[in-house]
């Protein structure tokens, strides 16, 4: 374990010391609010189309939207969800390395607004789950989102994995809907940091596609975030 770690930190020195150094292999192609021109790119080695897709509205509604949370052998349903500010996301970082032919898109969401009826399933093996149910709204001021993109070959952005930080926990409201619920609910703020990395997880997918096909370059994603 001790090995893995200290081979870990030697691939991260020596990125941060290439990084400061501003390799040559490192291409800089766009301004990041430069959409049209990050798009260009993108479709110049992947099958995205610069003919867009409907913008995000500044709120819209999802019917049903499902998370899991394994740590805590917990499945969730939020019902109605209600979705500020996704359109006002914007890009972080964009950038491509010659040398592992890697594009780097980074994308930047503040103050996303979520509000929803939630239902909580919360599992026991070879037992009944339990079932809760909550309003919450919730303002997270920072998700972040990261995509590795090969240039090298045709990129279906829509099979990439995401990464998803929540690197400031959120402001929220919490009104449990009866009494087991509300007994129920955790006041350990050291686990919620846990939840919202696995809940963001589930959602990073969803929102940087959609934000991608509407603001960038169209992959043609489907656009169902069940
Ligand atoms: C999840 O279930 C496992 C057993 O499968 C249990 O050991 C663990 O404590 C549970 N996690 C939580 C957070 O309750």
């Amino acid at each position: 374990m001790l090995k893995i770690y200290s081979i870990l930190l030697f691939v991260g020195s020596a990125v941060c010391w290439a990084g400061a150094s501003g390799p040559s292999h490192i291409d800089r192609p766009c301004d990041l609010d430069d959409h049209r021109c990050i798009g260009s790119v993108l479709a110049s080695f992947s099958n995205c189309k610069q003919t867009l897709a409907d913008r995000i509205q500044p709120e819209y509604r999802i019917k049903k939207f499902r998370f899991e949370t394994p740590y805590f052998n917990t499945s969730y349903i939020d019902n109605d969800l209600i979705v500020r500010n996704h359109d006002t996301c914007s890009v972080a970082a964009f950038f491509i390395n010659k040398k592992s032919k890697t594009a780097v898109l980074g994308i930047d969401c503040r103050d996303l607004y979520l509000e929803t009826e939630r239902t909580v399933i919360q599992h026991r093996s070879l037992q009944e789950d339990n079932v809760y149910h909550y309003h919450v709204k919730a303002t997270y001021p920072l998700i972040r989102m990261t995509m590795n993109l090969p240039t090298s070959r045709s990129a279906h952005v829509c099979d990439l994995p995401v990464y998803t930080e929540v690197p400031v926990m959120p402001r929220f409201h919490v009104d449990p809907k009866d009494r087991p619920t509300a007994k129920a609910l955790s006041t350990d703020d050291s686990l919620q940091l846990i939840f919202e990395r696995e809940n963001f997880f589930y959602r990073g997918y969803p929102f940087i596609r959609m934000f991608l096909d509407a603001h960038i370059c169209n992959f043609g994603c489907p656009r169902e975030i069940l």
